[in-house]
């Protein structure tokens, strides 16, 4: 949600901010902007729209230096227009900054600041934050630089209730870039005679593999050779240099036209690693160290609560399911959005599991701090490593996934629910799976990336497919127990980039009232695998096709027969047990919206209104 880029050292900043704008440019694509910093001035340029447009507008009319700040915009106050790009400035026209995150008491600071003499040119919060910390600087005494930039930083951030990453630069103070982050993540890339500021590390890896995860609280000042944290609430802050464990090609498309088929045919690989390590065959269980919890509390555990938002909320779904099933554990999903604010009762022996690809999650990051707050066990199921989330939990278990750049999560969903299977396999082999059983599951397990390999090689079907349906104004996604959760998976990818109204739905309500949408305009995509509700399904194929409504079938590679006398088109998979078909039930159907988004010509990678990493509630 908005992507942040500074930059301070011997190159010229502009190549170096516009390079990793466009790797963080899935984090919001509403407007752009850079300021740099030369002969004793700041320039800036921005522009709605994609960085593209920025680079346009730069190379038509060049700005130039050897630091600067840059931001890809979501909006969120203020709507999309070249005013309301960042990075804003204040009313010196001598102090710029960019900012992510949303500023809650800005309204009435902005009526104060407008009381002062302070005028505005748009309407976000940010153009208020930076005015406020031009009038603290304009207030503060002492020789004009770095020095006074930091205490009038401080000051300014004493007054704001909200959450906020920021970058800023004064131009009396050329030899530095500030930070500060609360609530919304920056980093530090520590280069040679150069270094970084950015949202996510990805944006300078290219540079270097050196980086500094800023807390909350921390103001960072950065100069081109060396740099210095402290806390807001006082002193010297600490910190860790941590080694980034991926490289630019990493976050590159390679041959892939777009991120997101790159990422779906990485899924092999993403659910071996998911597993890496983690398998036991001596003991015929799973091994999770970084659970952090000894073998007797995993015993006591009574109940847990799995929550997320978006897709890694479907993922959980399907861990329900899969626990209940192997762990015989109650479970309990909850939309991180809704937990804060529920009533939950929340027994001792709880265990309260944050899922979330980024980390970062603004939703997911307040379910993890009310659970916490409530004195539970809370563990984390990231991606990002060093994420808010992942540190801000008591353990947890990493996916290992790469970066997912691509807007819709494909890798992160099957990783989430490979983990989530994992530690089903842990808790039933700690309670009633016999040991015969838990070298069953690991053999199942073991199997999960050449099955996906045989439906990958399906993409060419599938897409013929996809584009006889892309015209569709609404398609319906049905599935029943482990498959329900992917039925709401497969609709979410279809609406999020073909921009295609789809609904997913526990199979057997169809007749309770969805049945009145089917005509023979609404293709319905049923998931039914060979499981123990194979021939409930069937029917309720048969209660669609009764209405002419045209159907996908979603089957398994051997059964397909019953299916082909009553889909109009079957994709298959590999046999599996029930409990782990969603991890390849959703295959098809992340392919299937791919297809389909790329046949009507939409943006794929970066679908409208969305970002990838939502960091406000
Ligand atoms: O980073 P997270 O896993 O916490 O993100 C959660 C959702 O925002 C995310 O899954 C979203 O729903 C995806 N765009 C869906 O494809």
């Amino acid at each position: 949600m908005c992507g942040i880029v500074g930059y301070i050292g011997r190159n010229e900043a502009v190549p170096v901010l516009l390079d990793g704008l466009r790797r963080l440019e899935y984090r919001g694509y509403d407007s752009a902007g850079i300021a740099t910093l030369g002969n004793g001035r700041i320039d800036v340029r921005k522009k709605t729209g994609r960085i593209a447009n920025l680079a346009e507008l730069i190379a038509q009319s060049p700005i130039a230096g050897h630091a600067g700040i840059s931001h890809t915009r979501w909006a969120t106050h203020g709507g999309i227009s070249d005013e309301n790009a960042h990075p804003h400035s204040d009313r010196s026209g001598r102090l710029f900054l960019c900012h992510n995150g949303v500023i809650e008491n800005y309204a009435s600071l902005r009526e104060q600041l407008v009381r002062e003499g302070h005028e505005f040119q748009g309407q976000t919060d940010t153009e208020v934050l930076t005015h406020l910390v031009g009038k603290h600087y304009d207030e503060a005494g002492g020789a004009p630089g770095s020095a006074r930039l930091v205490t009038a930083l401080r000051e300014a951030l004493r007054h704001v209730v909200g959450t906020y990453g920021i970058i800023l630069m004064h131009a009396d103070a050329p030899d530095v870039i500030v930070g500060a982050r609360r609530g919304s993540p920056l980093v530090i890339g520590i280069g040679k005679g150069e270094n970084f500021f950015a949202s996510d590390v990805s944006a300078v890896v290219a540079h270097t593999q050196q980086a500094v995860y800023l807390k909350d609280f921390d103001i960072a000042v950065l100069g081109a050779d060396d740099f210095e944290i402290t806390s807001l609430l006082g002193g010297a802050s600490g910190y860790e240099v941590t080694k980034v464990e991926f490289s630019a090609d990493d976050v590159s498309k390679g041959d892939f036209p777009h991120y997101m088929l790159k990422e779906i045919f990485e899924q092999p690989e993403t659910i071996r690693d998911a597993t890496r390590g983690r398998l036991s065959h001596e003991e015929a269980t799973a091994k999770l160290g970084g659970l952090g919890m000894t073998p007797e509390e995993l015993r006591n555990i009574d109940r847990i609560i799995l929550t997320g938002c978006g897709t890694a909320a479907h993922a959980a779904m399907c861990g329900e399911y899969i626990i209940e099933a192997l762990a015989h554990i109650p479970v309990e999903v909850e939309f991180a959005s809704e937990f804060r604010y529920r009533q939950l009762p929340l027994p001792k022996n709880t265990l309260v599991f944050c899922i979330s690809q980024s980390g970062e999650t603004a939703d997911t990051l307040a379910a993890l701090r009310e659970s916490r707050r409530k004195g539970l066990r809370t563990l984390g199921i990231c991606n990002n490593v060093a994420s808010t989330i992942a540190r801000e939990s008591d353990g947890g278990c990493y996916m290992h996934a790469g970066p997912e750049i691509g807007v819709a999560a494909t890798k992160s969903f099957t990783s989430q629910v490979t983990i989530l299977t994992l530690i089903a396999l842990l808790l039933g082999r700690m309670r009633h799976l016999s040991t015969t059983e838990g070298m069953r599951i690991i053999g199942e397990i073991e199997a999960l990336p050449d099955k996906v390999r045989r439906i990958l090689e399906q993409t060419d079907h599938i897409r013929r497919i996809a584009e006889k349906y892309a015209k569709s104004q609404a398609m319906m996604f049905l599935g029943r127990q482990f498959n329900y959760p992917v039925a709401m998976e497969g609709a979410l990818k279809m609406k999020e980039i073909s921009y295609i109204h789809a609904s997913g739905h526990p199979s057997a309500e169809l007749k309770h009232g969805i049945i009145a949408l089917i005509t023979p305009e609404l293709p319905t995509v049923v998931i039914a695998p060979e499981d123990s509700v194979f021939e409930k399904n069937l029917s309720n194929i048969e209660e669609v096709r009764a209405r002419k409504g045209p159907i996908i079938a979603i089957g398994t590679e051997g059964h397909e027969e019953a299916l082909r006398r009553v889909a109009d088109d079957l994709i298959t998979i590999p046999a599996c047990p029930d409990y782990l078909s969603p991890i390849l039930t959703s295959i098809p159907l992340q392919l299937l919206a791919y297809h389909t988004a790329v046949a009507l010509g939409c943006d794929v990678d970066k679908p409208r209104n969305l970002a990838k990493s939502v960091t406000v509630e």
